[in-house]
């Protein structure tokens, strides 16, 4: 059980990468954080190194008896729910139209999207309840204002990621609800890794493609937006979306000349 002031955390997909420098300083910030995930020892190693007061629940996010359970436990252990991140994602190459396998669609559709809607299908009535708490979707530039046509379908998941941020944080507001996006440029992670093949070239290639800094972004700064979203020291309307791109999105601005 977490002391009365604790808050309490679910970070999806936080044994790696973005969700795991989430974890990481949702611990530093003396919150108790749940890890849902489907690598078993990864998930127990990742708990493990963070500390006491963090738990790994098997989770595959597609499969709502998976996240019943995973809330179930969560609030079984620690009595209640302040925040859930929902972080885990998969990414689908850059096949394009053409190129993309109809099953590929399939399976990123079920995580990125019907994972995302069925943790806050199971986590929005405990907060409701509660009546607080703030859940944040990790969500993409791709799907903003930056679709790229390789990865046509991966943006339309993210796009869907922010129509359920906006669904969920105008369903949830009278509850005092606060639903936000965080929309990472390319993130030097182990997804960026197998985009790459974790090739120095490659990455500083995507880094110049269309980013003024030339500079992936790392965990620490989606990180860092996260816990500011969630400390209120971003203080957005409810449902907004921040993105954390380097500055990429100026690059679709095209300049004014002022005669
Ligand atoms: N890195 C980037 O360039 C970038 C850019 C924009 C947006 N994002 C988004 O940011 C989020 C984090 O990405 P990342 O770069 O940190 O990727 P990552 O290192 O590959 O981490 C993804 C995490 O999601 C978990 N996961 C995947 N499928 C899952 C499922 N069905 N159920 C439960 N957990 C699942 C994975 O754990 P298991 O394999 O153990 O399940 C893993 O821990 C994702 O939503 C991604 O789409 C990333």
């Amino acid at each position: 059980m977490s002391t009365t002031s604790q808050k309490v955390a679910i970070v999806t997909g936080g044994a790696t990468g973005i969700g795991r420098a989430i974890a990481q300083a949702l611990v530093a910030n003396n919150v108790a954080v749940v890890i849902a995930g489907r690598d078993q020892q990864r998930g127990a190693a990742a708990a493990a190194e963070l500390g006491a007061n963090t738990l790994f629940v098997p989770t595959d996010v597609s499969q709502e008896g998976d996240v019943q359970q995973l809330i179930a436990t969560t609030v079984d252990r620690y009595g209640r729910l302040d925040y859930l991140i929902n972080n885990a994602g998969v990414e689908a190459g850059m096949g394009g139209f053409e190129g993309t396998e109809a099953a590929l669609i399939d399976s990123v559709l079920a995580v990125n999207v019907k994972g995302v809607f069925l943790a806050i299908k199971h986590a929005a009535p405990v907060m409701a309840r509660q009546q607080s708490g703030t859940i944040i979707n990790l969500a993409s530039f791709v799907g903003t204002t930056n679709p790229i046509p390789q990865a046509a379908i991966y943006g339309a998941s993210k796009a869907a990621v922010l129509s359920l941020t906006q669904a969920a944080a105008a369903g949830y507001a009278d509850q005092n609800l606060r639903v936000y996006a965080v929309c990472p440029w390319m993130t030097d992670t182990p997804m960026a890794d197998r985009q790459t093949n974790s090739d120095p070239a490659a990455k500083a290639q995507y880094a110049a493609a269309i980013n003024p800094s030339k500079q992936l972004a790392t965990p620490e700064d989606l990180a860092r937006a996260t816990i500011d979203l969630l400390e209120g020291r971003t203080e957005l309307p409810n449902g907004e979306a921040v993105l954390v791109d380097h500055g990429s999105a100026l690059n679709r601005i095209t300049p004014m000349t002022v005669a």
